[in-house]
């Protein structure tokens, strides 16, 4: 199995929706570039999804329409999906010339409803039709399952429900689905348990990807518990950014500075520059006025 992982930098989407004061454009295009010229590849650059629901990505359309983003597109093997609720979002970021768009959904009913405004089953039946009208489009489809160990309102996510939502990603043509551990609860156990179950049950390793949210510091260690069980598509944010408005009590991402320290030490190839992404977490929390949440980087700030 090729030892190499793939990093989908999520910072500009996940690692900022959930920031109360407004971040300029200005700024999120600016990150875009920092985070591209630290050597990632594939940076999911925005949502279009109701800007009642999320407004500080509201300005999706000036993001999507930046000359960073023009240019950045034309780059070579550079990936910058979308990510999109409903046919309406998939529209729009085709109108942009965005090529892949991703689709999202949760295994649990109570983060289905606050975050989607709907049930599991009209979730994925939502979904799919994104999906179909996205392929028609020309764009390439991604899929998230959200709350993979537990709901906000619900309680334990059963393993067969994340089953069920991974197949259903998997059937309607999304190339690659992420596992969300949407509250950051889970632990290596956890995740061992789960990737088994659903390898088990014929889900490909290489079709799945980690995104694992860092509330109980458990994030890092999932993904290396991840990684040793096959998975080499890791989700993560700049200075552990992020969170979800509609997951109360959750924090960021696994931090890109962590994951890429982690996996230098391992040899394991990321391709990504630690000092310019370091320099990107330090200046995008300047930015924001916040303290980074990335040990790694915090640690080669002190010496
Ligand atoms: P709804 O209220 O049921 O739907 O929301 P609606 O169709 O009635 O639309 C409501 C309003 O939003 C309307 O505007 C629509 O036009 C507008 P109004 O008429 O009231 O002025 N609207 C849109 N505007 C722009 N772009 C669109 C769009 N769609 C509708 N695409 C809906 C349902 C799904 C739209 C809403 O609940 C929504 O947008 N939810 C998204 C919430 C979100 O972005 N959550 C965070 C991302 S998911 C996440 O973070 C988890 C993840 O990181 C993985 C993990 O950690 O687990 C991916
Ligand atoms: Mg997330």
């Amino acid at each position: 199995m090729d030892p190499k992982v793939t990093i989908v930098e999520v910072g500009p989407r996940d690692g900022l929706q959930n920031i109360k004061n407004r971040v300029s454009t200005e700024v999120k295009t600016e990150l875009i570039r920092r985070l591209y010229d630290s050597g990632l590849r594939t940076i999911e650059v925005t949502s279009v999804v109701s800007p009642k629901a999320v407004p500080q990505l509201k300005d999706c359309h000036e993001v999507l329409q930046s000359k960073t983003i023009k240019q950045l597109a034309q780059a070579h093997s550079v990936r910058l999906p979308v990510l999109v609720p409903n046919i309406k979002g998939a529209k729009i970021a085709h109108e942009y010339g965005v090529s892949e768009v991703a689709v999202f959904l949760s295994a649990s009913e109570g983060f289905s409803r606050a975050n989607i405004n709907c049930t599991v089953d009209q979730g994925i039946a939502r979904a799919r039709e994104v999906a179909s009208e996205a392929k028609k489009l020309g764009m390439i489809v991604r899929g998230y399952v959200s709350c993979i160990f537990a709901d906000p309102f619900d309680g334990p996510t059963p393993e067969s429900a994340v089953l069920r939502a991974v197949k259903e990603l998997l059937s309607m043509g999304c190339y690659q689905v992420s596992l969300g551990d949407t509250l950051g609860v889970g632990s290596p156990f956890d995740v061992r348990k789960l990737i088994q179950a659903l390898n088990e049950n014929d889900v490909p390793l290489g079709q799945l990807a980690g995104h694992f949210h860092d509330t109980y510091g458990q994030a890092l260690a999932n993904v290396w518990e991840a990684y040793q069980c096959g998975i080499r598509v890791f989700d993560s944010s700049v200075a552990g950014l992020g969170g979800c408005p509609f997951a109360p009590g959750a924090t960021g991402n696994v931090a890109t500075e962590d994951l890429v320290y982690m996996f230098n030490r391992a040899r394991v190839a990321t391709d990504v520059d630690l000092q310019k992404l370091v320099e990107t977490g330090r200046w995008i929390c300047s930015k924001l006025d916040i303290p980074t949440a990335s040990r790694a980087s915090a640690a080669m700030s002190a010496k």
